[in-house]
């Protein structure tokens, strides 16, 4: 299909060959893990979803700074040589998501991008990918740090490497498991809004996490914002 509005230079958004392997991969997770679309459900679906449930629990108990999670997972993250490591906030009231939402955080981090590994493990509870490897650097190590996204936007995305991927607060309506259930987002004008909100004249970045706020967290997360001091670079290595 030919896009009616131009990406500039952002040719890793428009890769058709990585946006149909993420598409796969993503089916695969669904189908495999979660049983949709097949005749037999995962005896174990019912389980997961009393983990989960519980685990949100857990988050709501707990005042989890998710802005804090999300420069701790950049940190982990994987850079390539010469790139400077760099996570960006933008906050905006257009409504990329098409959701309702009054206000959409954006974050951008040029990072290698999600690899299949890490789709898989941000797809589950508790199956960190750096499992083990805190001598080597690594900050995160549990595999939850992600879901306090959910503490804010009840419909977080990713865009990186060809996926395009929402989660839902909202049990899935086919295995009844929230925050977990990946799905692909195959309309495209929302890459054209992203753009349009990074500044059009930008390449953008590998890495896009879109979050849609609820109505009740737009202030409190413009305040954990401004409360971001330059200092807390000095307890990172990386990112600058
Ligand atoms: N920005 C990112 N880029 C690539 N992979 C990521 C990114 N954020 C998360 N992941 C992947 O998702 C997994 C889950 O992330 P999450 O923050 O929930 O857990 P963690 O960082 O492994 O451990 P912790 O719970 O201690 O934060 C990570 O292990 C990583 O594989
Ligand atoms: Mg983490």
């Amino acid at each position: 299909m030919v896009e009616s509005y131009s990406y500039g230079n952002n040719q890793t958004y428009q890769d058709e060959e990585a946006i149909a392997s993420a598409k796969r991969h993503i089916k695969e997770i669904r189908t495999k893990k979660y049983s949709i679309g097949k005749k037999e459900a995962n005896p174990l679906t019912l389980d997961l979803h009393h983990a989960v449930t519980s685990l949100s629990a857990e988050l709501y108990q707990k005042d989890i700074h998710f802005l804090m999670e999300l420069i701790q997972n950049a940190e982990d993250n994987e850079y390539e040589e010469g790139v400077e490591p760099t996570l960006e906030f933008v906050m905006t009231k257009k409504d990329i998501t098409g959701s309702g939402a009054p206000a959409t955080l954006l974050v951008f981090n040029n990072e290698v991008g999600f690899s299949r590994k890490n789709m898989d493990s941000i797809c589950s509870v508790g199956r960190s990918t750096k499992k083990g490897k805190r001598q080597r650097g690594f900050i995160g190590e549990k595999g939850i740090g992600f879901k306090s996204v959910f503490l804010v936007s009840s419909q977080p995305w990713i865009f990186s490497n060809g996926y395009r991927v929402r989660f839902t607060e909202e049990p899935n309506q086919y295995c009844g498991i929230r925050y977990v259930v990946p799905e692909f987002v195959t309309r495209r004008p929302y890459l054209s809004r992203i753009c349009n909100a990074y500044g059009s004249n930008k390449i953008l970045p590998t890495t896009i996490f879109v979050l849609p706020l609820k109505p009740d967290k737009v202030e409190a997360v413009r305040a954990q914002l401004s409360d971001l001091h330059p200092e807390i670079l000095l307890f990172f290595s990386k990112i600058k």
